[in-house]
């Protein structure tokens, strides 16, 4: 028999999370929704609303003032792809002010040029047109770090475009273990299946400003329009000309989403052949994707009709995190002896 006083071995954990810049789509599901979903029963799973972070390139009051109705938002949507809250503790950023007092310490653990040598600033600038990042720009994947490591987690289900800001922050775990004494594991990222999807339009991503998105909280005939209207193999004129599959995004989605393979194969082979027409291959992937969201939207329209539980989920959570944050402030405090003056 196991001594009365035994502990339970502590479960590895996750952290992740977004900003509340609008609704989730199925690229975001492949990229790490998915990921995040499978993994709640093997780790202990937080999921953040990162309104700090969306600062750093939406910071006008307008912007602020859409944060709570994007949260909720936000919220539904992991709901609806089967975040269980019995699990998975959701929590908002602003909301925990021992992360900013990470955030502080941790800069100046990194340098400058490294900072400016992380991939997704200059697409950022290059996106968003901005010729002089602010401080805060820099600094995001220094904040990102403070997410992470607040609960001090061991992996982190992000899109592929996240990888570098994962890379930072295990440097500064490191540095911060060298400097004054471990306290930080050097969390590892986990990449989707599909590491990016493709847009509707074929274009390399997936994303709100390019209008070519399909969001998890579609409808059905939203979801036909969307395929109908999609973008497929430019060389092809006639359904009797061989098509090309490789890079075809309808094929592509046909590979993330429809669970008949046996289907899949066989339109590939006909297409290849110029034996079946674009609009019958995109029939079958409309029924696909909506089978697909089949689940989701009932789980949504079941949290729906719970008001309030949103919100409460959210306090819930942040004060879960903020428990959290205590102690870990407390360890960091501890281990660099500032300890004055208590
Ligand atoms: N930077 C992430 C994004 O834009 C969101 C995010 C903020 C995050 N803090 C995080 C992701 C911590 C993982 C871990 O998508």
């Amino acid at each position: 028999m196991p001594p009365s006083d035994a502990k339970q071995p502590l479960r590895k954990r996750i952290l992740t999370g977004d900003r509340p810049t609008g609704k989730l789509h199925i690229g975001h599901y492949v990229g790490t929704l998915e990921n995040r979903v499978r993994l709640q029963d093997e780790y202990e799973v937080f999921l953040l609303v990162a309104d700090y972070h969306m600062l750093t390139t939406r910071s006008g009051k307008e912007f602020i003032g859409e944060v709570a109705q994007n949260a909720r938002g936000l919220v539904l949507d992991y709901l609806s792809v089967g975040i269980d809250p019995d699990k998975t503790t959701i929590y908002v950023q602003s909301l925990v002010p021992e992360v900013a007092e990470m955030f502080l310490i941790f800069s100046m653990l990194v340098t400058v040029p490294r900072l400016q040598r992380v991939p997704t600033l200059k697409d950022v600038m290059a996106d968003l047109h901005i010729e002089n990042p602010s401080a805060g720009l820099l600094i995001y994947p220094v904040l990102q770090a403070a997410d992470i490591l607040i609960v001090r987690a061991d992996l982190v289900p992000v899109g592929k475009d996240q990888e570098s800001h994962i890379e930072v922050c295990r440097e500064i775990a490191r540095r911060f273990n060298t400097q004054y004494g471990q306290v930080f594991p050097e969390p590892d990222a986990l990449i989707g299946d599909v590491a990016t999807l493709v847009g509707t339009d074929g274009k390399a991503k997936m994303s709100k400003s390019l209008n070519n998105t399909i969001y998890l909280s579609d409808d059905e005939e939203t979801v036909r329009k969307k395929v109908m209207a999609m973008y497929t193999d430019p060389t092809r004129l006639r359904a009797t000309d061989p098509g090309h599959v490789e890079g075809n995004p309808v094929f592509i989605y046909h590979d993330a989403f429809n669970e008949n393979k046996a289907e899949v194969d066989e339109l590939k082979e006909r297409y290849t052949k110029g034996t079946v027409g674009d609009v019958e291959v995109k029939k079958k992937l409309i029924l696909a994707i909506n089978q697909f969201l089949e689940p989701m939207r009932e789980r949504r329209a079941h949290y729906l009709a719970k008001p309030g539980i949103i919100d409460d989920i959210i306090h819930h959570g942040t004060e879960a995190v903020t428990r959290e944050g205590r102690e870990t402030v407390g360890l960091m405090r501890e281990a660099m002896g500032m300890t004055y003056f208590k």
